[in-house]
């Protein structure tokens, strides 16, 4: 090794020793007689020191340092004068006064600081990749990556399972978002495609077997980017045989809760994970993924509203829809910009506004709600309601005065959404949903299939594989709007961690369910064939589950852009801005794959 220490080593205890540390110049100062250099390495700093009477020629060559050049120094562990000890560095005691020095690059000024923690130009920071990495922040999220993988091989190892690769280049399977295609230089025409998941192989290898599998598997979707999405991610990918639902939900939440206490002991995690059923938590929360970091849960007040005065919400009941709402505590006081911006918010979410009430004042809070009046209660409905109305209300989302009702008139999925966003923007507002608290939670028993009424079709609401709840399968053809899946989400903070289901393991009823999806029996047979024919080869009975590392890491590291913890990830628009890629590629390279490129046609003028 060019080093004897990590910059990260040195302590008291080795003051007289000789060593060679190696690594770059994080800062350098130049007090004339004497020049300091801060030196970085992986791990830590160390200060390094250049005395003109104790070597002249080092400290000629001090002087040209700038930093991010690379050195490797030799010198003698000393202590630091009283007084300019730096408590906060575990090398803050000691200093090496340097015998010589070796400049092995030098560097170009970096296009942002890499020794200061300041907010840079994302485009920028990606482009720069390499020295965007180098800075503290982005090398505590990468080894926080490491550790949580590491913690998760370990934990499975010891649970029994194994780590069994699958292949990247496997057949094209319609099973939801767009396929990375590949195509074949030996077969004309013919294409592999990237996995979106290892699904179907993960459940070849419980015919085959192996009965606890788990890999932290690539997968690859052609998909909109969004800050919690990248079109190339990873997966835990596990599969178990002989298990019921509990089982898998089970080993999650050991996992998580050993992990989080593992990599992230000073974050706050409430166990046991709640179980929430999927209709559950539309109604509570507005959301499949809902945020259980915060109260403030929705609640239907249709009942009670039904007979008041008000046509807003008359109206939407007279045409089968639900009035809901929730208390947003303390923000009676909203002023009329702040319920404005509330208006606004709903009604991007597409519902017709949202109806505000404010009980009371910031100062009545406290008391009950038998204190307050009509008089007390400011909102556009007030003329329509009575208190009695308002206190019901009030009661049934457990609103208190000086609180803030908002409720919302409409179709029942438009007031879930729309409700489902107002309370994770006032939970935002009011810091509830604090950063450094990992509130984990099951939603079960999601419809198998959801309807999509632009292509007049069913789809997997999971996928094709997931098995449909035993007491539901005589509903399959006469009601699947009614047929629950043995299926279960991991969610996290308002994200979706982790999906997962039990799966079919039968011929007959994968046929089924594939009729069903609208598959003719040659579709069947030219997209699964593989996968039908091993069911008939003693297939047991399996599930499990894919919680997302990119979004567990973005969690435990206290962000919300998922391209903070992927060492090299892609931009907004899916392009590596680095290396520039998608790029073209030459011609014989598209001959020898029998691939011409049709240029895009050109609009008018
Ligand atoms: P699913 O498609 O729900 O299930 O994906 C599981 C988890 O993978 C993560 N994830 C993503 N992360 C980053 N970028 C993306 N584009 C992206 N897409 C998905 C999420 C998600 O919860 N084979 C099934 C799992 C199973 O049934 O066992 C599957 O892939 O965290």
């Amino acid at each position: 090794m060019l080093k004897t220490h990590t910059c990260g080593q040195l302590t008291a205890a080795d003051i007289g020793a000789t060593v060679t540390l190696a690594g770059w110049v994080h800062r350098r100062r130049d007090h004339g007689g004497l020049v300091f250099v801060d030196m970085r390495d992986r791990w830590g700093l160390t200060q390094v020191v250049f005395h003109p009477e104790h070597s002249i020629a080092a400290h000629q060559t001090a002087r040209e340092l700038r930093n991010e050049y690379v050195i490797q120094v030799t010198g003698k562990v000393g202590r630091r004068p009283a007084g300019t000890e730096n408590p906060r560095l575990p090398t803050g005691e000691i200093e090496v006064l340097i015998d010589a020095l070796v400049i092995h690059n030098a560097s170009l000024t970096p296009p942002f600081y890499i020794n200061e923690d300041v907010e840079v130009d994302e485009a920028l920071r990606l482009k720069y990749r390499y020295l965007d990495l180098r800075r503290s922040r982005m090398q505590e999220t990468i080894i926080l990556r490491h550790r949580t993988v590491k913690y998760i091989r370990d934990f499975l190892d010891a649970e029994g399972f194994l780590e069994i690769e699958t292949p990247i280049l496997i057949k094209s399977s319609p099973e939801g978002a767009r396929d990375y295609l590949v195509p074949s230089r030996l077969y004309p025409g013919k294409f592999y495609a990237l996995p979106q998941s290892p699904q179907q192989l993960k459940q070849l290898l419980m015919v085959a077997g192996y009965e606890k599998y788990f890999q932290i598997a690539r997968c690859f979707r052609d998909e909109d980017q969004r800050a919690d999405r990248q079109p190339e991610f990873t997966q835990l990918d596990l599969e178990m045989s002989w298990v019921d639902q509990e089982d898998i939900l089970d080993l999650t939440e050991r996992l998580f809760t050993g992990l989080v206490k593992a990599v992230r002991p000073d974050m706050e995690m409430l166990t046991p994970f709640p179980r929430l059923t999927y209709r559950e938590s539309m109604l509570k929360y507005g959301t499949d993924k809902p945020d259980l970091r915060f109260g403030m849960e929705i609640a239907d007040v249709s009942e009670l509203v039904r007979e008041s005065e008000f046509e807003v919400f008359r109206s939407v009941l007279r045409d089968g829809g639900v009035v809901r709402g929730f208390a947003a505590t303390g923000c009676a006081g909203y002023s009329r910009r702040q319920l404005d911006e509330l208006q606004d918010l709903s009604r991007s979410y597409g519902a017709r506004g949202v109806v505000t009430m404010a009980l009371g004042t910031a100062e009545q809070a406290g008391g009950s709600m038998g204190s307050l009046e009509m008089t007390d209660v400011r909102s556009a409905a007030a003329r329509f309601c009575t208190i009695e109305q308002v206190r019901a209300i009030a009661g049934e989302i457990t609103g208190h005065p000086g609180d803030l009702l908002l409720l919302v008139a409409g179709p029942r999925t438009v007031a879930e959404n729309a409700l489902g966003q107002l309370r994770a923007e006032m939970g935002r507002r009011l810091y509830l949903a604090k950063p450094n608290v990992l509130a984990m939670g099951f939603v079960v028993d999601f419809p198998l299939l959801e309807w999509n009424a632009g292509e007049n079709r069913w789809e997997p609401s999971h996928h094709m594989f997931t098995a449909p709840q035993p007491a539901d399968l005589p509903l399959l053809e006469t009601a699947p709007e009614h047929v629950r899946a043995q299926n279960y989400d991991l969610v996290c903070n308002g994200y979706e961690l982790g999906s997962g289901s039990i799966r079919i393991h039968s011929r007959e009823l994968q046929e089924r369910v594939l009729r069903l999806l609208g598959y003719s029996p040659e579709h069947q047979v030219e997209g699964f064939g593989h996968l039908l024919e091993a069911f008939e080869y003693g297939a047991p009975p399996h599930g499990g589950i894919a919680p997302g590392i990119d979004r567990l890491v973005m969690l435990l590291a206290e962000t919300t852009n998922i391209r903070e913890v992927i060492a090299f990830p892609k931009n907004q628009s899916a392009v590596d801005v680095m290396t520039d890629s998608p790029s073209l590629v030459a011609d014989q390279q598209l001959r020898d794959l029998h691939l011409a490129v049709r240029q895009p046609e050109r609009g008018p003028g």
